[in-house]
């Protein structure tokens, strides 16, 4: 499909047909997280692929909207908090793959240009940020191979964490149901190029 065509054709999917999602379209689904941008490229994504139903129930618990909790796969998206502390070696790697050669660019840490991160953003809300980056393009590849999703952000992270085993240094940031779409539904109420236009200057 293209790109602009996954784009029109993707919906929040909450009506789901019971047939198995094959692993290489799991495959596939990792494959498109692990290529999208990040902020100095400290790709903090992390995944738990939720397949055992007795996981499925403990989730009941952590989340309102069950029917994400029915899908055949569940990806609960995660962050890594230590991500940002990693960032000198991946601006050095970043570095050694030619990303700023020949390119004109201030010294970032003159302290003359402010940052949003930790400014009007915290780490977590920028780490998160990251991992929304990734998620879209899960849920864009998703569409293009004829699965479903939708996106959850109503997740208790603690009791996830706790249900799963994780440790302290990830935040669950969404929850990801896969399965193929009982419904086709139209598009949902959107603004107008008008309205999302500030201005051109
Ligand atoms: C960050 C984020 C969080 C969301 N959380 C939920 C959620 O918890 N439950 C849900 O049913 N849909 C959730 N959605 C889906 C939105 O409701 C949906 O994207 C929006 O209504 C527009 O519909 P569409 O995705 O079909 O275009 C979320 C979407 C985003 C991007």
């Amino acid at each position: 499909m293209e790109l602009i065509d996954v784009i029109k054709q993707r919906r929040s999917i909450r009506k789901f047909k019971e047939d198995p999602v094959p692993d290489e379209l799991i495959d596939e689904l990792l494959e498109a997280a692990r290529l999208a941008p990040s902020g100095s490229n400290i790709q903090p994504w992390r995944f738990v692929i939720v397949k055992s139903e007795e996981i499925k129930k403990k989730l009941d618990e952590v989340t309102p909207y069950k029917f994400a909790l029915k899908a055949p796969v569940l990806f609960v998206c995660c962050s890594d908090l230590t991500a940002f502390e990693t960032r000198p070696k991946r601006v050095k790697e970043l570095l050694e793959a030619g990303a700023f050669t020949d390119v004109e660019i201030d010294n970032p840490d003159s302290g003359k240009y402010e940052s949003n991160i930790g400014k009007s953003i915290s780490i977590s809300g920028y780490l998160a940020m990251n991992v929304a980056i990734a998620i879209e393009h899960i849920v864009l590849r998703a569409t293009d191979l004829g699965l479903g999703t939708c996106w959850i952000g109503r997740v208790d992270s603690e009791k996830t964490k706790k249900i799963l085993g994780l440790n302290d240094n990830l935040y669950v940031v969404m929850l990801l149901p896969i399965r193929y779409p009982a419904q086709d539904p139209g598009q949902r109420p959107r603004f107008s190029k008008e309205e999302i236009m500030i201005k051109t200057v």
